[in-house]
């Protein structure tokens, strides 16, 4: 039936419920430290540019204590940059080519490490992996050299495949770069299917197309740097699900002159938009040139996590409900229960302490599904106040805003089923 809605396959209700990750932008180009795109904004010589492999040392890259950071800050999975735009890769290619991290200074195989350490952390490790390659001109090269780059790129794929233990999944990135060629992704995802038969497969359709389905084996559509949007699944061959990735300030490498970072209120209202659609938050943070992680970027994303811990699993479990709630506001389903986010609440108070701007009062949920007993706010556990129509479908929500020493930037409040 054409309407009919696809169910989603094992793999893939798994990678939903991971919710939030980490995405780790790190290469030659952080030793610049003005993002990832620096040596094709400043066109760079390829042979210039390589030198900076003489440099990399990697000697602050601790896998462990990212792993322990992901974990900290509420987050389930993380996304290594394995390769990216520039060719130098973090893994050791095994013979496909010596720009690579074994044969720098570092002297290391950084994805092995990587993903080791994930795994401690009972954080689910992807890989990145460029599509598109400057150094290999692969963008601009002739169909018979772009032949010869797709099966150096699927090698490079097929050893990350191998010799890593099972990885969550494969994030590919720059298929927007030659849209007028074949990029054999038949071949590429078979080698992946092969040998992780239950891996995530994602391809990101960049920003001018977010959300484009693509590939029958991508497993995740992407939004690039803008919040996704409820996708209407009736008649898709396939359940797809849905990322938003973000930078924290304005470059996915780190950028030292880029103070344009977001704060705690906007990541968690950014999370909870994901949510709200079902779709995962991918957030990205730059490590130093030696791949440390810069103190102010842990702090804020350590900040998140304490919200996230406020909500036991809801973040990562909660389905979304079709109803319609007022502005930003949303509700989920775990088990019995549904759970309201309020958006824009003010804090209660005395008003030489208090600014008191509003944003409290009634909030009506069209289309609720369910009758409900009672209400509980699960910051403080006050109890909320409701009403709803005989039929229930209408429901009413005194949204009475945060008692004097809270701030939650969204509350949210269980509703029990009668
Ligand atoms: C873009 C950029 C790239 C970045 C990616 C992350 O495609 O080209 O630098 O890695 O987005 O989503």
């Amino acid at each position: 039936m054409k309407s009919s809605l696809p169910k989603p396959l094992a793999r893939i209700s798994h990678f939903e419920r991971l919710g939030y990750g980490l995405f780790i932008h790190w290469g030659l180009y952080s030793q610049i430290g003005r993002g990832e795109w620096i040596q094709f904004h400043d066109k760079i010589p390829v042979n210039v540019y390589a030198k900076l492999a003489s440099k990399f040392t990697a000697s602050d890259f601790d896998a462990p204590a990212l792993a322990r950071l992901a974990r900290e800050s509420g987050m389930r999975y993380a996304v290594l940059t394995t390769r990216h735009h520039e060719g130098f890769s973090l893994y050791d290619t095994r013979g496909l080519s010596s720009f690579d991290a074994p044969h720098s200074p570092a002297k290391r195989d950084l994805v092995q490490e990587f993903v080791e350490a994930c795994r401690m952390d009972d954080i689910v490790p992807f890989l990145y992996h460029t599509t598109l390659d400057w150094g290999r001109d692969s963008a601009n090269c002739s169909e018979k050299k772009f032949a010869e780059y797709l099966d150096y790129l699927n090698d490079s794929v097929e050893i990350l495949c191998r010799h890593y233990g099972k990885i969550g999944g494969l994030w590919f990135d720059g298929n927007w770069s030659r849209p007028q060629s074949d990029w054999k992704e038949d071949r590429l995802y078979a080698t992946i299917r092969k040998y992780q038969p239950e891996a995530i497969i994602i391809n990101n359709t960049g920003l001018n197309a977010r959300g484009a389905k693509g590939h029958p084996e991508i497993d995740s559509t992407t939004f690039e740097q803008g919040l996704p949007v409820a996708p209407d699944r009736r008649g898709w061959p396939k359940y797809v699900a849905g990322e938003m990735c973000e930078t924290l300030n304005s470059h996915w490498g780190i950028g030292q002159n880029d103070f344009n970072f977001k704060s705690p209120a906007d990541i968690i209202q950014n999370l909870c938009a994901c949510r709200k659609v079902g779709a995962n938050y991918l957030l990205n943070v730059g490590p130093t040139p030696t791949g440390g992680i810069p103190d102010y970027e842990a702090a804020l994303l350590r900040k998140v996590g304490q919200w996230i811990g406020r909500h036991g699993n809801l973040i990562y479990e909660g389905k979304p409900v079709p109803a319609t709630c007022p502005g930003r506001d949303f509700l989920l389903k775990k088990g019995n229960s549904y759970y309201y986010f309020a958006h824009d609440l003010s804090r209660r108070g005395d008003a030489h302490v208090v600014l008191q701007k509003g944003g409290n009062g009634p909030r009506g949920v069209d289309g609720f599904p369910a009758r409900i007993k009672s209400v509980r706010w699960l910051d403080d556990d006050e109890k909320g106040r409701f009403t709803q129509s005989p039929d229930g479908s209408l429901l009413t929500l005194d949204c009475t805003g945060y008692n004097y020493g809270y701030d939650m930037v969204v509350r949210v409040a269980e509703l029990v089923v009668a």
